[in-house]
């Protein structure tokens, strides 16, 4: 049965965890995974995510199943930190939310709802995206289509592009639109193109798809969903997926939500339902330790406070980075214009050369990066920048 089977390539972005690991050169650089680390290059648990696991280990009775649902307490505090606790749709009860293994299972979930809904829709995404989304997509039946998003040749957003596409859509189709920190590219939308992008939604009847990985990693929490609350103001139904795995450091413990706004309180539990069949049939239900650890931070006014200046610590370091690479390779003499890293946000830029560039880097260097070009700018540092400087400036 298994002897026809031909190997499959190495995952694009997680491969590269192996290869930086086997890697001996004492100077390596990682810009590969979407992690956050530290000038040391160390991804620490959060002083708050500490403390609160403190708190369960001295208060959890029971390990009986929790669930497919997850804990009613971290789907009401993630609706809050999502929507803002005075949202509409809060006040409306229009939302559901679910506890999802990372905000992978959130996005897999709720392409399963949708398949529901309809048998192949048709989602669009951004060109490019996520390098997961397509085969999550795809895998759960739908068909995937591409609308224009970043301008490659001036590094900046093809909104016009992506504006007249979304106005072409059928109204049964589903978009897929990144909240914030947009996933390769680092390219979001200003807030009057979100107003835009908002009316043209409204006008054509699509159903939103928001993937919202990075809250608080461009400007802020609340900056950071401006696009999403406005957009779930507007419309009647929506899925916003949602992950803990950057703001709260929370990668290995798969901690993720996904929320679905219907057009009625009574449409919501429907679709509720919908969603824990996939949920039942997909995993079951969805570990506990992640949710349990982000349910205490939110509902404790110390530990929020707390995460709130550990996370401000996180994104204003990724963001200096972008500056300190632009000058750093100007310093080394390198003409190429790089200032448009400094304009993007969150934790990825596309660097803009070619996949022999990329690979001349890693084999030469040691400097590890999606074959994009997509960088890590969190992988970044003080001690590694004039290396990687120099390494970028030799491969040009
Ligand atoms: C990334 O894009 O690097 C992260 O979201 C990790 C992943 O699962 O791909």
């Amino acid at each position: 049965m298994f002897g026809h089977l031909t190997a499959m390539p190495s995952d694009p972005i997680l491969g590269l965890l192996t290869s930086y690991r086997n890697d001996n050169n004492p100077n390596k650089v990682d810009l590969g995974v979407g992690v956050y680390k530290d000038e040391l290059g160390h991804t620490a648990v959060l002083n708050c995510v500490k403390k609160a696991e403190l708190h369960r280990n001295n208060t959890e009775d029971s390990k009986v199943y929790i669930g497919p649902t997850g804990s009613p307490l971290f789907n009401t505090e993630m609706t809050k930190l999502i929507f803002g606790a005075e949202h509409k749709v809060l006040l409306e009860n229009r939302t559901r939310t679910i506890s999802t293994p990372g905000g992978t299972c959130a996005l897999r979930v709720a392409a399963d709802f949708i398949q529901t809904c309809k048998t192949g829709a048709t989602i669009w995404v951004s060109n490019p995206t996520w390098a997961n989304h397509t085969g999550l997509f795809e895998g759960a039946g739908l068909q995937v289509k591409v609308y224009p998003y970043y301008d490659y040749e001036n590094k900046t957003l093809d909104f016009d592009g992506m504006l007249n596409a979304l106005k072409a859509v059928s109204r049964d189709d589903v978009v897929l639109l990144h909240a914030c920190c947009h996933n390769p590219s680092g390219m979001d939308l200003t807030n009057e193109q979100w107003q835009q992008v908002v009316e043209v939604t409204k006008d054509v009847g699509f159903t939103p798809l928001i993937d919202m990985a990075y809250q608080g990693f461009g400007a802020g929490l609340n900056e950071d969903a401006y696009g999403l609350r406005l957009m779930a103001d507007a419309v009647q139904e929506m899925i916003v997926c949602s992950s803990c795995s950057k703001n709260f450091g929370l990668y290995r413990e798969r901690i993720g939500a996904c929320t679905v706004i219907a057009q009625t309180s009574s449409a919501a539990d429907i679709s509720l339902s919908v969603l824990l069949h996939g949920v039942r049939i997909i995993y079951s239900m969805p570990p506990a330790h992640g949710a349990a650890i982000v349910e205490t931070i939110l509902s404790s006014d110390e530990l929020r406070n707390e995460w709130y200046d550990e996370l401000k610590i996180m994104r204003d370091r990724i963001n200096g980075n972008r500056q300190v690479l632009v000058d750093k390779l100007i310093e080394n003499g390198v003409t190429r214009d790089f200032s448009f890293i400094a304009r993007q946000s969150g934790m990825f830029s596309f660097l803009g050369i070619t996949p022999e560039q990329v690979q001349q880097l890693q084999d030469e260097f040691s400097v590890y990066m999606v074959g994009s070009s997509r960088m890590s700018i969190a992988g970044i540092a003080q001690s590694n920048v004039d290396y990687l400087a120099k390494a970028i400036a030799k491969v040009l």
